[in-house]
């Protein structure tokens, strides 16, 4: 039944930002949940089980000589989320420019995938808060994007703000 289908989400995001960290955290049966993570190589696939979902996470290195791989994954995706580290101001128009790219990739343009985003590193000091993140990134309430997109705030290492998160993604997408 529909339950047992399992839905594809492309995590992407520049190096750094949190993504292997964020789903480990959402992995209560994984072993190296509370271990440091390393920078992913390629990519890591991850099944969650959210909101009576069971998800296939595509953990996509951030690392520039990988990005290239995170198109492949578009075109089978039933969702999106793009982690920015809300800390990092000077890559904050990197990500802007990574993020335009993959929406305006030919599998993602003319789709309602769902985007998630979230403003990680919330526990730093210097973070930016998320709407204004969101802003940066060129979302606010006014934007006109084709796509169902939520903002939030998060910390990969507490997992605060992630269910918030997956519980509007998985919404989105059941
Ligand atoms: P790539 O795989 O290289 O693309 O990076 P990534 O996006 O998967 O980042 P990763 O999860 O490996 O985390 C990078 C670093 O940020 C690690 O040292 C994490 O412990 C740290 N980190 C992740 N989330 C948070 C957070 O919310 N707050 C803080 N302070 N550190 C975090
Ligand atoms: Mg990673």
């Amino acid at each position: 039944g529909k339950n047992n289908k399992a839905f594809n989400v492309a995590v992407i995001g520049l190096d750094n930002s949190g993504k292997t960290t964020i789903l480990k955290r959402l992995n209560r049966t994984d072993p190296t949940r509370d271990e440091l993570t390393a920078p992913t190589i390629g990519l890591k696939v991850r099944k969650l089980r959210v909101n009576s979902l069971n998800l296939t996470c595509f953990d996509m290195s951030g690392q520039g000589r990988y990005r290239n791989l995170w198109q492949h994954y578009y075109r089978d995706c039933d969702g999106l989320i793009f982690v920015i580290d809300s800390s990092d101001r000077l890559r904050l128009p990197v990500a802007k420019e990574e993020l335009e790219l993959a929406l305006n990739s030919d599998d993602l343009r003319d789709r309602r995938v769902p985007l998630l985003l979230f403003a990680n590193k919330s526990d730093l000091k210097d973070s930016i808060p998320a709407q204004k993140c969101g802003a940066m990134l060129g979302f606010n309430k006014t934007v006109d994007v084709n796509k169902p997109w939520w903002i939030c705030s998060s910390n990969g290492l507490t997992g605060e703000g992630l269910e918030e998160g997956f519980e509007w993604l998985t919404n989105q997408i059941k």
